[in-house]
């Protein structure tokens, strides 16, 4: 018969997911609840999942095998009268302490991250004292907390303009899913492997430097980032003058990003057991993986037309999580066999997405179909998670009437594409027309620049209604139509 757990704090912000994961494994799951907790509609859609679960909530420790705390900082130190009850009680065959951060045995922390490592450090020793069978989960950082903010205060998604790295940013830590540290915390519980050892959640994939999780999202999102250093001797200044709990998020990252304390040490089998040693069965979110969450995504509608395979092509070497909405006919159509194999090589993803799954449309279809756009803006009203997209012309032929004098502008697919898709999070952008009008593109005959009348070029853009694309990304080196022309020479 599997375990019977308790949980004391099973509400909390990691509570929950552990709870969830011993239900769904089998265990018999009982939580500690405050009165009050179960009243507080705050706390209601935990409760009702955990109804569902099958979870039971009055329990005395007499009853259960396992105890597990995921009390908050606040409540660390009664754990003493936990340890006391556990004592009492003599049955209980393992007793997990909220830990579920750095080794506190292991670490170089400043005030005030060295009191409250010193808090649980003590819950160790007491434990130890009173001889109770114990596992300290040392789990270093919740993914939710750390990689969603990259350590950057008060931020609830990764940077994209400039960054702020503690130290010279090249001490590894480890960042993990809450749900894994969840998974691998039950798989403990009744593994001999880790009764009285610490249980390092330390996957390879997951124990990464700084620099290189920047490096790793700048790659995801097609940008460079600002990155601004701040030396040890102002942190620690920053430290002392900083406020609750700010100075707790500085101390615990000055502990683990410039004194490396999640890496700095080796796991000796005397103390510890790494968990993805232990559980190679467990197929961990890498830090990698979550990170695609922040991408933007795009759908293209249409996408094997002329233009939009440039568009998706620029899409996906931007690092956007690229979805394409084929007719199922197109795939099959053998005319189309060379984009959609080139879609598919890309890693483009073919799945029929909702519209609701995705930020930013852009639509490109053929002329004839022009009046479905209006059903496509539909679509998007009423998804309403579309961030303003771009909307570009097909430009396959142009036709130039009367005296020839008037200036049109001519640009390489690719670089439509390339100005398209930096568009898509500029905020420059947002709820205007990119012109495509380098200099060099605007002609009145090949290779006579002049003045004239044309609708490409007679009138101003004006800030209030548009922006040339030419100008707000300089760094793009768009092909001139003298180049352009060198290849059918
Ligand atoms: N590694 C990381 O990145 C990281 C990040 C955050 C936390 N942690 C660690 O994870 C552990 C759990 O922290 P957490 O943030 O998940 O905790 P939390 O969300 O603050 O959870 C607190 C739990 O304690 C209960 N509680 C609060 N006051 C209580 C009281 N007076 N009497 C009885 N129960 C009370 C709460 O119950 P109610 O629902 O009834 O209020 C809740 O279940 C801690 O050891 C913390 O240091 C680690």
């Amino acid at each position: 018969m599997a375990s019977k757990i308790l949980f004391i704090g099973g509400t909390g912000y990691i509570g929950k997911f552990i709870v969830e994961a011993s239900a769904k494994a089998g265990h018999p799951t009982f939580v500690l609840v405050r009165e009050s907790t179960l009243s507080n509609p705050a706390k209601s859609a935990v409760i009702d999942n955990f109804k569902n679960l099958g979870v039971n909530f009055l329990v005395a420790i007499k009853q259960v095998d396992v105890v597990i705390s995921t009390v908050g900082h606040a409540q660390l130190i009664e754990q003493d009268r936990i340890i006391a009850a556990i004592k009492e009680a003599g049955n209980v065959k393992r007793f997990f302490p909220s830990e579920f951060g750095n080794d506190v045995d292991r670490v170089n922390a400043v005030e005030p991250a060295r009191s409250a490592f010193a808090t649980k450090a003590n819950i160790r020793r007491a434990i130890e004292a009173e001889g109770i069978p114990y596992t300290y989960v040392s789990s270093n950082f919740f993914s939710g907390y750390f990689l969603v903010s990259f350590n950057q205060p008060g931020a609830t998604a990764p940077p994209r303009d400039k960054v702020v790295i503690l130290g010279d940013g090249n001490p590894k830590a480890v960042f993990n899913k809450e749900d894994d540290i969840a998974t691998y915390t039950i798989k403990a519980v009744e593994d001999p492997r880790t009764l009285n050892k610490i249980l390092y959640i330390k996957p390879p994939a997951n124990t990464i430097s700084f620099n290189d999780l920047v490096s790793l999202w700048e790659k995801k999102i097609g940008k460079t980032l600002e990155r601004i250093y701040v030396p040890e001797e102002q942190l620690l200044k920053n430290i002392k003058e900083a406020p609750v709990p700010v100075n707790v998020v500085l101390s615990i990252g000055h502990s683990v990003f410039v004194k490396g304390d999640h890496t700095n040490f080796e796991i000796e089998p005397s103390f510890g057991v790494e968990a993805s040693e232990l559980y190679p069965d467990v197929r961990y979110t890498t830090v990698d993986e979550y990170l695609n969450q922040f991408r933007t995504s795009s759908l293209f509608i249409e996408a094997t037309g002329y233009m939009e395979k440039f568009m998706v092509e620029a899409s996906d070497k931007a690092g956007h999580a690229t979805f394409v909405l084929v007719r199922e006919s197109a795939l099959s159509n053998p005319s189309k066999s060379n984009i959609i194999n080139s879609f598919k090589n890309l890693g483009v993803h073919f799945l029929i997405v909702s519209k609701k799954q995705v930020d930013v449309v852009i639509s490109d279809i053929n002329r004839s179909l022009l009046g479905d756009q209006v059903k496509i803006i539909d679509a998007i009203k009423e998804a309403g998670n579309v961030k303003p997209g771009a909307t570009a012309a097909l430009r396959d032929k142009v036709v130039i009437l009367g005296d020839g004098n008037p200036k049109a502008v001519f640009n390489a697919e690719d670089d439509i594409a390339t100005y398209t898709i930096r568009a898509v999070d500029d905020p420059r952008t947002s709820n205007k027309i990119l012109y495509s009008k380098s200099s060099f593109n605007i002609m009145k005959k090949i290779g006579q620049p002049s003045k004239g009348s044309g609708d490409q070029t007679n009138f101003e853009i004006e800030p209030s209604f548009g922006v040339n694309a030419s100008e707000l990304y300089p760094d793009v080196k768009c092909t001139t139509v003298d180049e352009y022309l060198i290849q059918f020479v």
